[in-house]
């Protein structure tokens, strides 16, 4: 078996969680596995705790079980840890593969993708400075617009606040009418994501609102509320190609895929969209023109609103899709005909990783 791949994941964030379901899910997937049929050997899973920030190293071996793994997460504290760097640079020594699994703040950021670069490692890190892009809601909105016009896509009406201007941002944003978002600009998993009648009547639970998002974010946005249906479009970019896989469209009774719709799978209906309609072609190619312009490397997965009219509107780009199980990621590829596995066997032969240009101009 000619790849071996490794895996880093927990992490500091609210979506320590969600990591460790994702890294669950590929165990096991891996475990059920027939040993002839698999296309890499696991090495090593790298636990980042979100308790100390350490880094314990959790060794793969061939009678390996989840019970293992579910032991071993269960009290990490009588382990030796080390720190991030220091990891990296002995994996970088090992030259391992490393799927980077870490979710939301500092796992998606580009502050892992930093350390991970100043250690020279190989893996699905990716461009810190991509990542700190498609991270901030804000300034990946500012860039779509950019890159494509409005009749291709649009992006809501935004109040981007900050802690020390909340009743300027209050303020302007009652100019707009009509329903409005609050969001965090950075957090994931539509946590601390409330939808609101209109900024007049709901003041006091706005402000509470981002009182509870400035403890986690540094930002927040008020964002019109946009109609219709969430539609989500995937891909999986190699060093030569970019793979879109069938785009899902998520129907919700409030046109609003919040925490509540996230967490209970009767609130969310979650459809593919045949490869034939309309709006499944013009959302892949959306995501190939954002994707090839921010220069993403190995996954992504982008969300949009589409109203009854058919307008498509951006609303965010991940570049960790998490992979649980039942995640929207893992029905696409799913509907692809083809499994987490085989998404990590072809991000660990066929896509580059990312190296730092030299900083110095001889
Ligand atoms: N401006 C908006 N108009 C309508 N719905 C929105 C808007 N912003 C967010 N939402 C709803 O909230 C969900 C989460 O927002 P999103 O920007 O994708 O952040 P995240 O998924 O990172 O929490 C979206 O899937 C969508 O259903
Ligand atoms: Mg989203």
């Amino acid at each position: 078996m000619p790849l071996a791949v490794s895996f880093v994941f927990g992490g500091i964030s609210s979506e320590y969680n969600t990591s460790v379901s994702s890294l669950t899910h590929i165990i096991s997937s891996y475990l059920s596995m027939p040993r002839r049929d698999r296309s890499f050997s696991v090495k090593n899973m790298y636990h980042l705790s979100r308790d100390d920030g350490l880094v314990r190293t959790i060794p793969f071996h061939n009678d390996f079980t989840i019970s293992e793994l579910t032991a071993y997460l269960s009290d990490t504290s009588t382990l030796p840890g080390s720190t991030l760097s220091a990891t990296f640079d002995a994996i970088e020594r090992r030259k391992e593969y490393v799927v980077n699994l870490l979710l939301g703040q500092f796992g998606e950021d580009g502050g892992v993708q930093t350390i991970a670069a100043l250690s020279g490692l190989k893996g699905t890190f990716g461009d810190p400075q991509v990542a700190s892009l498609t991270m901030n809601k804000y300034a990946m909105s500012s860039f779509v617009s950019s890159i494509l016009p409005t009749d291709i896509v649009r992006v809501p009406k935004t109040t981007l606040v900050r802690p020390r201007y909340v009743a300027d941002a209050i303020q302007s944003a009652k100019l707009r009418h009509g329903q409005i978002v609050v969001k965090p600009n950075s957090l994931g998993s539509s946590l601390f994501t409330g939808l609101f009648d209109s900024i007049a009547e709901s003041e006091y639970d706005i402000r509470a609102l981002l009182s509870a998002i400035f403890k986690y974010d540094s930002g927040a946005l008020l964002q019109e509320f946009i109609p219709g249906d969430d539609y989500s479009c995937g891909c999986i970019i190699t060093s030569s190609d970019i793979i879109l896989l069938p785009v899902i469209k998520i129907e919700t009774a409030r046109d609003f895929f919040g925490y509540d719709e996230k967490s209970t799978d009767s609130l969310a209906e979650r459809k593919v969209v045949g490869s034939h309609e309309d709006m499944s072609d013009k959302l892949k190619y959306i995501t190939k023109s954002i994707a090839n312009s921010s220069d993403l490397c190995n996954i992504a997965r982008v969300d949009f609103k589409v109203t009854d009219q058919y307008e498509v509107w951006f609303l965010e780009c991940n570049s960790i899709p998490s992979l649980t199980q039942n995640s929207l990621f893992v029905k696409m590829l799913h509907h692809h005909g083809k499994t987490a596995l085989d998404l990590i066997s072809m991000l660990a032969s066929k896509s580059s990783s990312f190296k730092r240009k030299p900083h110095l101009v001889e």
